[in-house]
């Protein structure tokens, strides 16, 4: 099975998009982190800049959307053409409700937890979803250690959609390293979001092969 690498901009040197996505030229996707300071307490970058790298790149944009009213934003994320938008199970009342908007409007759903959600209220509702995200860290900051906690989240996850028979992508979020991604991808994980482990790197290109292997090496 393939491994999805998702190199995430925040991690990027934010003066130079240009460059740094020509660094990333061997991700499967980019990954956006959009934060308003509530939700989590860190601010980032929000729809203008997301329009901007949809028509600059040709890579699917793959939007982490950490903000406290996803209901209200989230739609107009999928309106600009993204390729996933993955909002928070915390901050909306009707994640089914909010998910099936986003793909009639035609990008895929995603649905993020937070290390203190448990995943249990949402084994039943996993087939509304095109993607669900295992937070690995408190959202809001790259650079923090991989809480292999959450591994149990990921293997009741990938039972059920396993079982399901859809194509349900499983991702990681927060401290993946060429260590800690073996371990995600055993608990079930299948895609999987970098930040300093790739643009911290050297040579984010062997970076990102370095994470595929070892992932592909552990993946089910
Ligand atoms: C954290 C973000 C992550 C972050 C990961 O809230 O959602 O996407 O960029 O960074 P690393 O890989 O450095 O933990
Ligand atoms: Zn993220």
């Amino acid at each position: 099975m393939t491994a999805r690498i998702s190199p995430s901009i925040l991690s990027a040197d934010f003066a130079n998009f240009d460059s740094e996505l020509q660094r990333i030229a061997a991700a499967d996707l980019i990954h956006v982190d959009v934060m308003d300071n509530h939700f989590v307490p860190n601010l980032t970058f929000g729809l203008p800049m997301v329009q901007r790298l949809q028509q600059v790149t040709p890579k699917p944009l793959d939007v982490h959307l950490m903000l406290e009213d996803p209901d209200r934003w989230a739609p107009g994320y999928a309106e600009a053409g993204v390729f996933s938008v993955t909002f928070h199970a915390e901050a909306t009342g009707d994640a089914v409700g909010l998910a099936r908007k986003l793909r009639d409007i035609g990008s895929r759903a995603g649905l993020a937890l937070k290390p203190g959600t448990p995943v249990a209220d949402y084994l039943e509702i996993a087939d509304e979803f095109d993607q669900i995200l295992i937070m690995t860290v408190e959202p809001g900051f790259g650079g923090q250690s991989f809480m292999a906690n959450m591994m149990p989240k990921l293997v009741a996850l990938r039972e059920v959609v396993d079982r399901s028979g859809l194509d349900i992508w499983l991702q990681v979020d927060g401290g993946i390293t060429e260590e800690t991604i073996v371990v995600a991808a055993e608990a079930g994980a299948d895609t999987f979001v970098a930040g300093s482990s790739v643009f911290g790197a050297e040579n984010p290109t062997a970076a990102i092969a370095t994470l595929r292997a070892a992932a592909e090496a552990h993946i089910h």
